[in-house]
């Protein structure tokens, strides 16, 4: 979309945004972008008074309300996007595929975690796939009937395209949309509000790769941006929102970079990043989610050469190191031991 005719574009001067247990309600967002509030944002693109098209499909416990809701406004579905396959967020999409006999669409990646059990629990950096057969995870896993390539620039559905940016990092391909009337809609790229100040771990799976994305989506056109959890900004908030997203997960990774003063290994650092970020939640399950939190910000950290790795008998311990020490940047910290000794 032409930077031109984003200048065009006015975003609606909004009163006030709907709070977290506020009944659900269309709110508008621009003349053609309306939102959702439900446990997340749900972007509702209208191609006219009657026909609407998702951008996201809800938290799946707001299936029904969504539903009725879009039934009282008169909208009927012509497409369903999702910016990725967590079930916050692409939860209601199988339900509205079928309701209205839609294809149900991903970007290929996520549509790989969609496909069995074991592989959406290994997308949710899970060892178990109990939690995908079950409850609430289980609506997400299934067939895909269309898929966005991870160069594609653009998807049209239902005669109206939009615009598909490739802010992966959250998940292994999630991306963000531009609506045709230059709202970006970026799914948990970003977050806003109490959302940010109470979030307490980088639910994220790749964090410079999701870093990386923040700040690119800070620089792109738009005429608003949909995040969420939970709400929106104009234009020129953007850059200092991404800016304060970022400055969170900066301060999460320096949580475990102090933490890190001998050698620690991943046992020994979770407990520790729990209590310093007030991470309750004793569940085996909560656990595991920690080992895929906390085993983030150690790749990141491997990756800048920040801490060293060293595995013996079986165990993996992280160490400091000086990122700036030449011995460690020619020694190739993946390329070590392991792979010396298949020569
Ligand atoms: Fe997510």
């Amino acid at each position: 979309m032409s930077e031109e005719r984003l200048k065009n574009e006015k975003p609606i001067e909004l009163i006030s945004m709907p709070q977290k247990g506020d009944a659900m309600r269309l709110v508008q967002i621009t003349e053609k972008t309306w939102v959702i509030n439900g446990v997340t944002m749900t972007a509702v693109y209208k191609i006219d008074a009657h026909n609407c098209i998702l951008l996201d499909s809800g938290h799946y416990r707001d299936c029904m309300e969504i539903d009725r809701l879009l039934e009282e406004s008169g909208l009927t579905v012509r497409a369903v996007l999702s910016t990725h396959a967590h079930h916050d967020h692409f939860g209601n999409c199988r339900h509205f595929a079928k309701k209205f006999g839609l294809p149900v669409i991903l970007p290929l990646g996520e549509a790989w975690a969609c496909s069995s059990a074991e592989a959406y629990c290994l997308y949710l950096g899970l060892r178990s796939s109990f939690r995908a057969r079950s409850g609430s995870l289980a609506v997400c896993i299934g067939p895909v009937d269309q898929t966005i390539a991870f160069d594609q620039p653009t998807i049209t559905v239902a005669g109206e395209t939009f615009d598909v940016l490739h802010t992966r990092g959250h998940t292994y391909d999630n991306v963000s949309f531009r609506t045709p009337d230059g709202v970006l809609v970026v799914g948990d790229l970003l977050s806003t509000g109490d959302a940010l100040k109470k979030l307490r771990a980088p639910y994220t799976t790749v964090i410079s790769q999701d870093i990386a994305s923040k700040q690119r989506i800070a620089r792109e056109p738009c005429t608003a941006c949909v995040m969420a959890h939970r709400g929106w900004a104009r234009p020129e908030e953007l850059p200092a929102l991404a800016e304060a997203n970022i400055a969170v997960y900066e301060s999460m990774i320096d949580t475990v970079r102090q933490l890190i003063r001998d050698p620690m290994c991943i046992d020994d650092i979770i407990p520790l990043f729990c209590k310093a970020r007030n991470i309750y939640g004793p569940t085996a399950l909560h656990g595991m989610e920690m080992r895929h939190v906390v085993g983030a910000i150690l790749g990141y950290l491997l990756d800048r050469h920040e801490i060293r790795s060293d595995t013996e008998r079986g165990l993996t311990h992280f160490i400091p190191c000086d990122p700036d020490d030449p011995a460690i940047a020619n020694d190739g910290l993946f390329e070590g031991k392991e792979m010396r000794g298949r020569e």
